[in-house]
């Protein structure tokens, strides 16, 4: 049985006092019937792990360099990462992938580096509308899965996998639980067939993630909890979807 795993993406959003008054709810409303976590931005891990740090709650960043170390301007290394006790750090979320360039290959070495430093990453796949509606969802998804699962061989039944349909993010505009579902189901496969650890691994759901509709998508047999934007800076949400996945 796979345990759920709700993340907070909280993007490039907060302040230290609403930080504060965030990361407070959340652990005054534990225990959650799942894994819970937050990735912040940065600057703000110091503040997180000093919140969070003993009890279950986990918290991670938004990207991770593909370097270890060097002349590498405004990036941050797994290595680092790890000295402020990131659990997770997404990598390939699909608006580093649109508006930084990064390539499949690039946020497969990403992946490499987080785990590497053991921290596990949670790769992002998901297609655009216009690849939706070519009928090329499937073709898309499962290749930005292939290379990262090509790069880490034997190690790649260690990563969380997120589907964010591109159309779905920040838009209010859900994928219904059987659109998420049959994709999961695709991915899932993917994972069996290339590492023997599938039916273990989990694929969380990202994309307009709500407390009205977190029930539903959760509920669906291949949706192991969620990746969630907006609605992870506002506590009472934030709260419930996580109460929703246990
Ligand atoms: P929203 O929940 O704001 O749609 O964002 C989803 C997302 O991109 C999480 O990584």
């Amino acid at each position: 049985m796979r345990r759920k795993l709700v993340v907070g993406n909280w993007k490039m959003h907060g302040s230290r006092p609403a930080n504060a008054e965030l990361l407070a709810a959340i652990v005054g409303a534990r225990p959650y019937g799942c894994d819970v976590a937050v990735c912040v931005p940065y600057p703000y891990l110091t503040e997180t792990a000093a919140a969070l740090s003993g009890g279950d709650l986990r918290w991670g960043a938004q990207d991770c360099s593909a370097h270890e170390q060097g002349a590498y301007t405004g990036e941050v290394s797994a290595t680092m990462l790890a000295e402020f006790g990131c659990r997770y750090a997404i990598v390939g979320h699909s608006e580093r992938r649109a508006c930084h360039h990064e390539s499949d290959l690039l946020v497969a070495q990403k992946a490499q580096a987080a785990l590497a430093r053991g921290i596990t990453p949670i790769v992002c796949v998901g297609e655009t509308l216009e690849q939706r509606e070519a009928g090329d969802t499937e073709f898309v998804v499962k290749r930005q899965l292939a290379a990262v699962i090509h790069r880490l061989a034997h190690c790649a039944g260690e990563i969380v996998v997120a589907y964010e349909p591109v159309w779905a993010i920040g838009t209010g505009r859900t994928a219904t639980p059987e659109q998420a579902q049959a994709v999961h189901a695709v991915l899932r496969t993917q994972l069996q067939a290339a590492t023997g650890h599938g039916e273990r691994m989990r694929i969380l759901y990202g994309g307009s993630v709500k407390a009205d509709n977190a029930a539903t998508l959760f509920a669906q047999p291949d949706i192991d909890g969620g990746l969630i934007g907006g609605a992870s800076l506002k506590a009472a949400d934030f709260i419930a979807i996580c109460r929703a996945a246990g």
